[in-house]
């Protein structure tokens, strides 16, 4: 069998993917249509010319701007479903799935209308495909604390909807410690933790992410190679970084995929895993992301590939007792 086959067909999980950045540009401009919502592009192709970013804000920016047409249960749940049905095809197994509430409840969606509609694609998703889904919220650290402690009491009356919390967003200027308290918080509700850091933000944001917020998992989290003694910590604790290749190379982390650093990471030991953040955004979806990468690393083989899948296994916050019938 051929690398790009077991690439393919082996079993894997997804990790970090925020549901929005599924959203394809023809679903945007169908939603639109719907929901009768001037775009600022005239077609398809216009809009998908946009998606040349520099960095995170010029993503986030226009990411934000295409999560506008959301409006209805309906067009959450159609989002979600797209996504999983791609998932299925891929030979994903599981999904721990990122969303934002706070990009729609700005705009007056209750946050009702959006968790109704993807936990609804995940319960289908769950009994129709077979692919096992849970879902993140993750709070905008660009927005306030106070901001997060309020989407915080939103989200309780659903707190069997969703397994855990995240923090994305614009990260630098935006540290861990701005959200310690509202972590603590989610702690004790018994909610799994995770955040982005070290994607753009320094190395010293993944420390904080493990000491003050206290998070199980560091969303990017490639930065940490500029600390050796940070290297060696997130081995030995094997703490899973969800990397993303295909994200870093559109955001101008690394110049391109043959310079990323993914090959290092696990020759460092760390539980590194691939991911697709942002698919309908950077050009791929998880298959694409291992293609693409192993076609530009000449490093990694099969033995790396099976690595990686029982990482993003391993690192998932299924019960242990079905993580064992996965690895
Ligand atoms: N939101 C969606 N994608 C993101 C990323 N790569 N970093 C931070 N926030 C995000
Ligand atoms: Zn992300």
């Amino acid at each position: 069998e051929s690398l790009p086959d077991i690439l393919c067909r082996m079993p894997k999980a997804e990790l970090h993917i925020h549901i929005e950045g599924s959203l394809e540009p023809e679903l945007i401009f169908a939603l639109a249509t719907r929901n009768n919502i001037p775009l600022p592009y005239p077609t398809v192709d216009d809009l998908r010319a946009a998606y040349a970013f520099t960095d995170l804000q010029s993503f986030l920016d226009i990411y934000y701007a295409g999560a506008g047409v959301l409006q209805t249960e309906d067009d959450f749940f159609a989002m979600a479903w797209a996504y999983l049905k791609r998932a299925k095809a891929e030979n994903v197994r599981h999904a721990e799935i990122f969303f934002d509430p706070q990009t729609h409840t700005e705009r007056g969606i209750p946050f009702a209308t959006v968790i109704n509609g993807l936990d609804r694609a995940v319960r289908r998703g769950r009994e129709e495909l077979g692919v096992s889904a849970a879902l993140i919220l993750c709070f905008l650290r660009h927005l306030s604390e106070e901001a997060a402690f309020a989407t915080l009491e939103e989200a309780l009356p659903f707190r069997d909807r969703f397994i855990g919390v995240g923090l994305d967003s614009s990260e630098r200027g935006n540290p861990p410690e701005k959200f310690a308290r509202v972590f603590a918080r989610c702690r004790e509700l018994g909610l799994r933790l995770v955040a982005h850091a070290g994607e753009e933000g320094p190395a010293g944001y993944i420390y904080h992410a493990l000491d003050l917020l206290k998070v199980e998992r560091i969303d990017h989290g490639v930065r940490c190679l500029e600390d050796p003694l940070l290297v060696a910590r997130l081995a030995e604790q094997r703490i899973p970084l969800t990397v993303c290749p295909l994200s870093n190379v559109k955001l101008c982390v690394f110049p391109d995929l043959a310079a990323h650093t993914i090959g290092r990471l696990l020759a460092a030991g760390i539980a590194a895993t691939i991911n697709s953040d942002d698919p309908a955004y950077f050009g791929g979806y998880l298959n694409e992301n291992y293609l693409a990468t192993f076609a530009a690393l000449p490093d990694l083989g099969a033995y790396e590939a099976y690595r990686l899948a029982r990482n993003s296994f391993q690192a998932s916050f299924v019960d242990e007792s079905v993580k064992a019938g996965w690895i």
